[in-house]
């Protein structure tokens, strides 16, 4: 693998992954556990910080999985992904819909300007880069929302669900674990936003957290 590479980055780009990703991943008893946990913690966040009508970028949206809960916070979506075959699928969900549009973007150099969103979501990406990749994925996000941003990490945490997941799940791509006292670290040296929570999705998967950032 290239240098600075992660697997994340490619293993996306094929057709037959993207057709498979919501069945293979979300279909199972287990799959649709944590799908409802995601989206149950999505919407209770989105209810919070999102009280406000306006523009989203749902990014990497993948099959735009996580586009209703949005869709019923009233919100204007766009939906980026490296993967052109993600966003095929997610375009046969939510092409019609005229709050959806898509955008073929690279995370970690994204081609909007300043302050084009009011809004920001982004589900399982951050746990896959390398730290370095990380933080300026972080900058690029922040860069271009608005206000809030609703970011999903995994952070160091021996919980059932991860036990659960390491013993018997074949993961896809490496998980990489933060600590908490790691991100906060981070967004204090900076001045333009600040961190307003951190919260697990649940008692079972408290490895994975959202964390809210608002932008000054
Ligand atoms: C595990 S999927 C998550 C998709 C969606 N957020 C979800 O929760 O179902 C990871 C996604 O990240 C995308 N991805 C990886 N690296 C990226 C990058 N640098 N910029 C944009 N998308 C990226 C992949 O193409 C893939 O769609």
């Amino acid at each position: 693998m290239e240098q600075g590479a992660y697997k994340a980055k490619s293993h996306y780009q094929s057709a037959e992954i993207a057709s498979e990703y919501d069945d293979e991943r979300f279909n199972s008893w287990h799959g649709r556990a944590a799908h409802r946990t995601e989206s149950e913690a999505l919407e209770t966040a989105a209810k919070l910080y999102f009280r406000e009508p306006g523009t989203l970028l749902d990014i990497p949206c993948g099959t735009g999985r996580l586009f209703p809960v949005l869709l019923s916070r009233g919100l204007k979506i766009t939906g980026g992904d490296i993967s052109a075959q993600m966003i095929e699928v997610a375009q046969k969900k939510y092409g019609a819909n005229q709050h959806v549009n898509f955008r073929q973007v690279n995370a970690e150099k994204l081609d909007f300007e300043d302050n084009t969103f009011d809004y920001l979501t982004s589900y399982r990406l951050m746990c896959h880069l390398p730290p370095e990749i990380e933080k300026r994925v972080l900058n690029e996000m922040i860069r271009v929302t608005k206000k809030i941003l609703i970011i999903n990490y995994h952070f160091a945490c021996l919980s059932p669900l991860y036990l659960f997941n390491s013993i018997f799940r074949k993961q896809f791509c490496p998980v990489r674990l933060l600590k908490p006292k790691e991100l906060a670290e981070q967004i204090k040296l900076r001045s333009d936003v600040e961190l307003v929570a951190i919260k697990k999705l649940s008692w079972y998967e408290r490895s994975s957290a959202l964390v809210i950032l608002r932008k000054k």
